[in-house]
């Protein structure tokens, strides 16, 4: 086995990091812009983080372009709140295209092709072609540095979840219906079409 000594050096850290965390599941953060438009990003270091409260996080790290903060941490440091929407087969590519680097304020909805929709509790609007959507209000900002590559551990309180019916299989989300997809390295996308099913020997479980 060979072994390596972590420096300061981005792209060996992170080519370790999306080389051995995956499949990734990836966060579709949806933000409102100071002047009312919408700004939408993919983010695949994600994670559900409790279930009651009911918390998620993700890391958007500073940007390499430009040694400044995504446009996603400027709208939620003021805005203080969020809507984290899903990738799927049939939207993967645009949420793809929403990926790209855009000056502060371009609608990314219109940029990709998607269509946003209001939500109920947060002003951040939702992103009608993912068929679930957390809307988030602001938890904590974990702040791990100011320079290129270094992240921010966002979280936020789920206060509403939205879960298209089509989806839905007696009250759970059906994985085959859902179609989610994550993220690898490089430029891997991997579909979730391939499982395998275990059985926990613990009878007592959050699932059942
Ligand atoms: C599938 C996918 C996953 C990504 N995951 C992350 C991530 O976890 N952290 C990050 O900082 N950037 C990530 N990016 C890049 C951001 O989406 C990109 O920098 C985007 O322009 C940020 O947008 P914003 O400035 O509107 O916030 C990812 C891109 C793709 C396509």
């Amino acid at each position: 086995m060979k072994s390596f000594d972590i420096g300061e050096e981005l792209r060996t850290n992170y080519k370790f990091l999306i080389g051995s965390i995956l499949p990734r599941p990836i966060a579709v953060v949806s933000t409102l812009n100071e002047d009312g438009s919408n700004n939408l990003a993919p983010f695949s270091f994600f994670t559900g983080v409790s279930a009651v409260p009911m918390i998620v996080g993700f890391s958007p790290m500073i940007r390499t372009s430009t040694g400044e903060k995504k446009d996603t941490v400027i709208n939620i440091e003021r805005e203080k709140e969020f809507v984290v929407n899903f990738v799927t087969q049939s939207n993967m590519e645009k949420v793809n295209s929403a990926s790209e680097e855009l000056a502060y304020g371009q609608d990314e909805f219109i940029h990709a092709g998607l269509t946003a929709v209001e939500s109920e509790v947060v002003k951040a609007r939702r992103m009608k072609e993912s068929p679930i959507h957390f809307e988030c209000k602001l938890r904590d900002i974990l702040n791990y540095g100011d320079g290129v590559g270094s992240g921010r551990f966002i979280t936020g309180e789920v206060v509403k979840v939205h879960v298209d019916e089509k989806i839905l299989e007696e009250g759970r989300i059906n994985t085959d219906l859902f179609a989610p997809i994550g993220r690898g390295a490089g430029n891997d996308w991997i579909k979730c079409t391939d499982r395998v099913q275990i059985e926990r020997l613990m009878k007592a479980q959050i699932q059942k």
